[in-house]
Order: C-alpha cells, then structure tokens, then sequence
C-alpha cells in the first residue's frame, strides 16, 4: 500500500468508525468540562423545586409546543436584559430536564415572565391571546380551561426527578396527587408561567 489514507477512504467501515473516534474527541473536550464545572451543577441560592401543579403545568407546556415560538434563555446583551430583566444564569437550570432553552422568538422570550402579569390576564391571553394583545399571532388555547388533571402520574414524575438529584421530599411526593387533582390544564399551566425565572 503506497498511500495508508487511501484505505481509509476507500473502506466506508473503516472510516466511519475513525470519523466517529475524531468526532468523539471534539465533544469531549466540549462536554466533559461542564460536568465539572461547579457553575453548572450548583443551584443558585433559592432555588426551590416546581410544586406539583408547576410541573404539571410545564409538562403541557412541552405538549403544547410553547417552545417552537418562545424562548427561555435571556442572553447578557443590553438589549435583552433591559427587555426581559437579569440574563439567564446556569444555576437556574440545573433541575431542568429537558432544558426548555429554546432558540425560536416568535413570541418573547418567557425566563422572567413569572409575575409580569396577573394570573387572570394569563387565563385570558390563553383562552384568546387577541382579547389582551389585539395584534398578537399566537394560537389561542381555550381546550386548557377544560381538561381537569388526575393527577395520577404526578408523584412517579416527581420521584424520577428525586433520583435525578432534585429535593422533593417524600411529603412533596405523598401529596403530589391531591395538590392537583381537579385542577385544570389552565391552572398547571398559570402556576409554572408564574414561577418562571422568580427565584434569581
Ligand atoms: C405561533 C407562535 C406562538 C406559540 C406556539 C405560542 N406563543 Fe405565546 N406569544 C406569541 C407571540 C407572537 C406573543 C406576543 C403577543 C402576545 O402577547 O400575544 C406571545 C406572547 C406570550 C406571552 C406574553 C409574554 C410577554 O412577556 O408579554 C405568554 C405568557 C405566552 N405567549 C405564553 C405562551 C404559552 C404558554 C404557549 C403554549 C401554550 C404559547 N405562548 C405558544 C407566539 C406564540
């Protein structure tokens, strides 16, 4: 053999598997640091686990798609930080799973929106986003206001959570079933908006 590389490109398994090595290599120096890095696995001071009905509620907002127009990730740029309040910052995310970051802004971006607006402009904008915001394009969401939870699924989503390092307590847990049965999607979902980005 005059040229070793020659074999390489020319046998497509062979090359797949040392792609796939040099590929390897890239993401660890990518990834492996983060998992070390104390900013990234530290909550910030304040934090508090999503109730039972946030969670809930952040669930139908994954259902939903919220993500595909609103982003949850405040960038340290001026222009954002005067819009939407203080950046993101690592430690918020920590319990986050999946990260709910998002990078498509058709709507604003949602990290600090807890407390912006009161409970009954959300159930509003909701139901009809045109009844607050007359030039709004966001799709309405009235069947929220009628789909009651069970709840039954509640405390096993929670204890997942537990192993995964989040504080749920076994109370948290035992009482996670009656903290939202009979609530509505609506509620779930005005509980988690309202807690975005409060605890910095
Ligand atoms: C097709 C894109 C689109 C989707 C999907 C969408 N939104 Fe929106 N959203 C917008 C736009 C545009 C605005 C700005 C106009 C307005 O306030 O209605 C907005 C505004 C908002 C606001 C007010 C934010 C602020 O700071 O004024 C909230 C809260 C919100 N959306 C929540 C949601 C939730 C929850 C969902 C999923 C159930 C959702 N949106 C789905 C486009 C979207």
């Amino acid at each position: 053999m005059k040229n070793p590389h020659e074999l390489i490109e020319k046998n497509v398994g062979l090359l797949t598997i040392l792609v796939l090595v040099a590929i390897s290599f890239g993401a660890m120096a990518q990834i492996l640091p983060l998992m070390f890095q104390q900013q990234a696995l530290e909550p910030v001071k304040g934090l508090v686990p999503y109730t039972a009905l946030q969670l809930e509620g952040r669930d139908v907002y994954i259902r939903e798609g919220c993500s595909g127009c609103h982003s949850q990730m405040i960038r340290p740029f001026r222009a954002e930080t005067e819009r939407y309040g203080h950046y993101s910052v690592a430690g918020e995310s920590v319990w986050e799973r999946p990260f709910l970051w998002g990078s498509k802004r058709t709507g604003p971006d949602l990290a600090r929106v807890g407390g912006r607006y009161s409970d009954e402009w959300h159930r509003v904008h909701l139901i009809n986003p045109r009844a607050v915001v007359p030039e709004s394009n966001m799709p309405a969401y009235p069947w929220l206001a009628d789909n009651f939870l069970t709840g039954e699924d509640t405390a096993s989503k929670m204890e997942i959570f537990q192993m995964l390092g989040v504080p749920y307590t076994e109370e948290d847990i035992a009482g996670a079933k009656d903290a939202v049965q009979g609530k509505t999607e609506m509620d779930a979902m005005i509980a988690y908006l309202q807690v975005l980005g409060t605890h910095l």
